[in-house]
């Protein structure tokens, strides 16, 4: 797993409480990713975990579980396992490292990932991709979410706190290109304009699901 004096980790850890706040309820305001989670859940054809991997504060994988599925959440931040563990006081949370998944092979039945391959460097993709190849069972969905752009943004404040974090921007596209190389069947690439007036930061979003 990154270090304790991983930037990353410690960034996320600083800013676990205030994204909490600002991020628990966020599904309300976002009609688009109610909907395409819905579809998720809905295409969940067998039996087992879903890993809400980079959970954060869990407000992807309580929406999930809502819906019926069975969600474990994993981060590489403990901060942000508390805050999950605060959100959903039943969540089942991991703290690992989704570049080496502490999973058997072919053991869970879906991966989400919202905005968490955000922060995989394009030279870590093929692996990070192949270790969520390595534990969805055959039959397993794979679904994820991202900034849509070519640019990487570096931010050293964030929600108030000092932080030291990169956000990789994705060509939907081209990511689906590699989630294939990676083993998987892509389903759907679906893209949408930023929700206004505050709702989150105003960058097009990237949708791709994937079988295993
Ligand atoms: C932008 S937040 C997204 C959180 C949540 N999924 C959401 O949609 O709001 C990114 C999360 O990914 C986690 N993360 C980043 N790199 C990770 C890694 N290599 N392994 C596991 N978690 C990671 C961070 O700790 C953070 O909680």
């Amino acid at each position: 797993m990154a270090s304790r004096r991983s930037p990353l980790r410690r960034s996320y850890d600083r800013v676990a409480r205030p994204y909490a706040l600002r991020f628990a309820d966020e599904l309300d305001d976002k009609p688009f990713d109610r909907d395409f989670l819905g579809r998720v859940a809905a295409g969940v054809s067998i039996p087992g975990w879903t890993v809400d991997l980079g959970c954060g504060p869990s407000q992807i994988g309580g929406y999930l579980a809502a819906l019926g599925l069975d969600v474990v959440g994993l981060d590489l931040s403990q901060a942000m396992l508390l805050q999950a563990g605060v959100l959903r006081p039943e969540a089942v949370c991991v703290q690992a490292d989704m570049r080496a998944l502490p999973l058997a092979p072919r053991s869970v039945a879906a991966v989400v990932a919202f905005y968490s391959l955000i922060h995989i460097h394009h030279t870590e993709l093929p692996a990070t991709l192949g270790e969520i190849h390595r534990v969805l069972s055959p039959g397993g969905r794979f679904a994820l979410a991202v900034h849509v752009g070519a640019e990487t943004v570096h931010r050293d404040e964030m929600l108030g706190e000092p932080v030291d974090i990169d956000f990789f921007f994705f060509d939907p596209e081209a990511l689906a290109t590699v989630v294939s190389r990676a083993g998987f069947t892509v389903d759907s690439v679906e893209t949408r304009e930023p929700y206004p007036g505050g709702v989150e930061a105003e960058t097009r979003r990237g949708y791709i699901v994937a079988s295993r």
